[in-house]
Order: structure tokens, then sequence, then C-alpha cells
């Protein structure tokens, strides 16, 4: 047997000693949660349905941030049913800028079955919505907890903070988490489960935060382990990460004759699956010569190397696209749509591409772009390719979502 690791010999010894004092702890994190909850937008409804859709969207991004679309959503989608009669352009289209499409293909996997197999009532059981399709631990918890106050006990990343620090739990992430989920599940009380996950939520973002946790204003400071060990800053342990490899790949930014730009849907399956794209190659570690790139064009085109590139950060892998343009007659590319450059908004483009189009329209509307074809065919800031760009740069989207 290997010998204990350094540290203090909880949190599994500490088990035994929680029962007593489970109802003061939650009873000093209520009330802090009365008078110090997050106004959250998302918090003003107890419809299971309602709670999914800001469950997968708060994925992407912070619940904070989630309110408006979220209205928009629950306004256009009101339960399942109406999700699942939608048609999946009408879905893609509402969906674009709010993360991994996969994420709304699987919402309207899920609504369909709650409507056709549950007659559009969700099961309230954790084990029962856990199996509709793209339900994972956490929503499944977050649902029964939140919507049917069921003993259930969501584990996001605050909360991973928080147990961490409270316990000290010394194992690394992400191989502690099933310790850290079976300690939340301890603390849980059987009255309202769903306020005290909140409450755990909202203590991790406001005062346990990840850097600088603000001890001395926190409800649990008498019972916090990582505190009472001077650095709470430690928990939860990580393990190194490896760098993201960097990946290259050439777009292309292609206008026919009108100054409409080609677009094209990607494969149902993968990254950014079923979205349109600005088409593009295989992306690779090794940049792309420009020879090379032109070779792997989707049609014949009279082209120009725009300056710069464009920078986008997947899970697994930062991405850096350079962007040539072309013009083209040959409007015949396979699988292809053709769409005036100040209507791309009408389609369903990921982050990654508005950033291109942002970027090829602002760099051809400063007339920059070495002109790759004959001499005396020089493109101008008048030329058709131009003349259809959106003048300003609504296009470009902010942040680095997906
Ligand atoms: N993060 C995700 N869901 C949340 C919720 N319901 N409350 C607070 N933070 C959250
Ligand atoms: Fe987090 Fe500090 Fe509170 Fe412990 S005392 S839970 S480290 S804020």
């Amino acid at each position: 047997r290997t010998r204990r690791p350094p540290g203090p010999r909880r949190p599994y010894a500490r088990h035994v000693a929680i029962p007593p004092s489970r109802r003061a702890f939650s009873r000093a994190l209520t009330r802090w949660h009365a008078t110090h909850r997050r106004d959250l937008v998302v918090r003003r409804t107890s419809d299971p349905w309602a709670i999914l859709v800001a469950e997968v969207m708060s994925q992407q991004t912070q619940i904070e941030r989630v309110g408006p679309a979220w209205e928009r959503f629950i306004a256009r989608w009101p339960d399942a049913t109406s999700l699942a009669n939608a048609g999946p352009q009408e879905l893609l289209r509402a969906w674009a800028g709010l993360g991994y499409y996969a994420r709304a293909r699987n919402l309207h996997a899920c609504a369909r079955v709650v409507s056709d197999v549950h007659g559009g009532v969700f099961p309230q059981a954790e084990e029962a919505l856990k199996r509709l399709p793209g339900i994972g631990d956490y929503t499944a918890a977050a649902i029964a907890a939140i919507a049917f106050a069921r003993p259930a006990a969501p584990v996001d990343g605050n909360i991973v903070r928080v147990i961490a620090r409270l316990f000290a739990v010394e194992a690394e992430m992400p191989r502690a988490r099933p310790a850290i989920e079976s300690l939340a599940r301890m603390l849980t009380p059987a009255a309202r489960p769903g306020d005290f996950a909140q409450a755990l939520m909202d203590l991790g973002a406001t005062i346990c935060k990840p850097r600088r946790p603000r001890c001395g204003a926190c409800p649990l400071q008498p019972d916090c382990d990582a505190d009472g060990l001077g650095h709470p800053e430690r928990f939860p342990v990580k393990a190194v990460k490896k760098p993201r490899p960097q990946l290259h790949g050439p777009a292309f930014w292609i206008a026919d004759g009108s100054g409409a730009i080609l677009l094209r849907r990607r494969p149902k399956d993968g990254l950014l699956g079923g979205m349109m794209e600005i088409p593009s190659t295989a992306w690779r570690t090794q940049r792309w010569p420009l020879t090379e790139a032109l070779g792997a064009a989707p049609v014949q085109a009279e082209w120009r190397p725009l300056p710069g590139g464009v920078s986008h950060s997947f899970t697994h892998f930062n991405l850096e696209l350079t962007v040539v343009a072309g013009t083209t007659f040959d409007t015949t590319a396979a699988g292809s749509i053709w769409c005036q450059a100040d209507q791309l908004d009408q389609h369903a483009l990921p982050t990654l591409m508005r950033k291109v189009a942002a970027h090829a329209c602002s760099s051809l509307a400063a007339g920059s772009g070495e002109n790759l074809t004959k001499a005396g065919k020089t493109f101008r800031a008048s030329d058709p390719i131009d003349r259809k760009l959106p003048g300003s740069r609504r296009a470009r989207p902010a942040g680095t979502g997906h």
C-alpha cells in the first residue's frame, strides 16, 4: 500500500462527523443566500423545460449572461412540445451564437422524447431524467433539485471549487470528482435541495472565487478546511495541463459576379456539425502554403490572400485561419449556397465563421489584399466583390464563443 499523501486526513474521515453539523452548515448557507443571492432572470421559474434550457445555455457562458437569449428562446418555444414541432433549420438559426450546435440538437431530441414518450410532461426522478437524450448527470440533478425539489446534487464548476476547499480535497481533478459529488450529496438537505445547490453556486461565483476568495465574508468559513490551512486557492488541485495544439487552415471568401458569397454546410457530425461555413480545408498543425491551400479550394477563382487572419479557441485546440478572397464565375460547386454578404446573419454561422466574414469584409473595405491575378486586373474597392460588403463591422462577434 502506498502512503497517505501529506495533508489533512479528510474528507474521508470527516464523513462520520457530518450528520450532526450538516443542518447548521446548510442553515448558515441558507441565511447567507437569503440576502446575497444573485438575482438571475432564469431563477424566475420552476418549470423543468425552462430550467433545462437555462442549464444547457449556461454550459456555454456564465448564467448571468444567458438571460436575454433564454427569455427569447422560452417565448418562442415555451414548452418541450413546441420545440419538438419546430424544424431543425429554425432551431439552428435561433442557436447561432449560443455555442455548440450539438447542444441544440440534443435539446431538440430531448424535447421530442418528452413530447412523444412522456406526453409533454417531464419525469421528476433524477434517474428518469438522465435517460432523456442530451441530459447528463449535472443537468438531471439540476432539474430534479430545482424544478422538483428532489434530493439531488448538481455539481458544477463553482460547487466543485467550494467543496474541494471546504474539505481540502487533495486528490487532483478530475479524479476527485466522484468524491466531491458524494460530499455534495451528503451535504444536501432534504428541504429545498435546489436552493441549497444554487446557494453553493452563488457562493462559488461571488465569494469563493477561483482567485482571491473572500473568506472573511464567507458564511462557511468556520467549517472550511482550506481556509484553516491558509491556502484556499490551492484547491481544487488541478492536474498539470497539456497546452492546446495550434491548428492552421485557410478560409476561402469567394464572391461571384454579383458579390454573393459562397457558403457550405458542414457535415452533420463533428465540430460545428450541421452549421454553415465559409469553406475551409482540413485544419492541421502545419501551416498551409498558399499554393497548396488554393489547390484545395472548392472552386476555381481569381485569388488574393488577405493580410492577418482570425484566431479562435476550441476546447481541444486553438485555430488560426488565414483568409483568401476570390472571385469566380463557377457557381456550380456541390452543396454550396450563395449569400449576399450583408445577409450572412440569416444563416447559422458559428462565431468562428462570423469572425472570418468580419475579417474579410474589413480587409477588403480597407482595400488590402495582394492581387495574385494578371497585371491590369487588380481588384479595387469598387469591384463587385467589395460593393456588396457591409460597410461596418457589425458582423464581428464579440468574445470567443463558438
Ligand atoms: N449555473 C448554472 N446554473 C445555475 C443556477 N441555476 N444558479 C446559479 N448558477 C448556475
Ligand atoms: Fe471558500 Fe474561503 Fe469560504 Fe472556504 S472560507 S468556502 S475557501 S470562501
